[in-house]
């Protein structure tokens, strides 16, 4: 095995919020990054996207303008998915959040990739040992689990599926480091540590809202002022887009059972009505 920093082929597929952020990593780090999507728009927006971020690095003084064209002529943004990955020695899956997506395309892996490559994926509420199986090496599959923005949360959960081997997770955990991050590593069950935590948090945030506890902006005043937190619930509810959060603990709920996990009924209602947070203008709070 190479060492831990030496500039390895890294295949991201997806090029969308993560796939571009988790791109942008990795040529920082060094690394020649096959950037794959299926669609040629949001390719060219995840090309936008590693290129704006890199330049936003430069505005905030923690990069330099040279580092820009570096970074981008590490990067080979493309649809070409069997030769990106037949070239990969790191395969990172950061596709649509859909079972049925993630098992066509970890066929395709299957078909392409090279012997012994580190394969991983970014899925936030699907299990990873199923992921795994649908892929040509379950032994040598992990979850690599990046936070959105992934220029700015340091943080990776480095999941072990049930059928991951050590040297997996090792290698995984010397990439994740090498490119910057802090990797823990956790079991695979749903919403890992943090979505674990996280998620049931802000649903609860919901249903007291629906109960008339407090509004919204006092509810998020509530956890700024009087718990310290960077952001209040509704408000991180809306940043992360109120669709995603749904999905979220309904999976959570899908794969205990557990009622403490039922889906606040306001934040179905509001997915329905298409107020999704931040991304559609209106969710908890209006933005411009
Ligand atoms: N958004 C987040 O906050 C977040 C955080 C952590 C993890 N994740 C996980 O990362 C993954 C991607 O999420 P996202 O928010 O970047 O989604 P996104 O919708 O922004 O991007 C997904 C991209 O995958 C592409 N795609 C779909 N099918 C494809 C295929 N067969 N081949 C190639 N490209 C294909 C789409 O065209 C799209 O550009 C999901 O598994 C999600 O759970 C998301």
């Amino acid at each position: 095995m190479r060492g831990a920093t030496d500039a390895a082929v890294v295949t991201v597929l997806g090029a969308g919020t993560m796939g571009a952020g988790i791109a942008q990593a990795c040529v920082l780090a060094g690394h020649h990054v096959h950037l794959v999507d299926a669609e040629l728009t949001a390719l060219e927006r995840g090309e936008a996207a590693v290129r704006n971020g890199l330049e936003r690095l430069v505005q905030k003084a923690q990069l330099e303008q040279a580092g820009v064209e570096r970074g981008l002529a590490l990067l080979l943004p493309t649809t070409d998915l069997p030769a990106a990955v037949a070239a990969a020695e790191v395969v990172i899956e950061a596709v649509s959040e859909d079972l049925e997506v993630k098992r066509s395309l970890w066929r395709l892996v299957g078909a392409h990739a090279r012997p012994g490559s580190l394969l991983t994926t970014n899925t936030s509420s699907l299990s990873v040992t199923e992921i795994a199986a649908f892929g040509p090496d379950p032994a040598g599959t992990c979850g690599l689990h990046f936070f959105n923005p992934v220029a700015v949360l340091p943080l990776v959960e480095v999941v072990r599926g049930e059928r991951s081997s050590e040297a997996t997770i090792e290698r995984a955990v010397a990439f994740a480091t090498a490119i910057g991050k802090t990797p823990i590593v956790c079991r695979d069950t749903p919403g890992f540590v943090v979505n674990r935590l996280l998620i049931p948090y802000v649903n609860d945030a919901v249903q007291a809202l629906d109960e008339g506890v407090v509004g919204a902006r006092d509810m998020d005043a509530a956890m700024t002022l009087g718990a310290n937190l960077p952001i209040g619930p509704l408000a991180l509810a809306d940043l992360i887009g109120l669709d995603v959060t749904l999905a979220a603990i309904e999976a959570l709920h899908r794969e205990t059972g557990d009622p403490r996990y039922r889906p606040a009924p306001l934040l179905r209602r509001m997915v329905r009505a298409g107020k999704l947070g931040r991304k559609s203008g209106e969710g908890f709070h209006r933005y411009a």
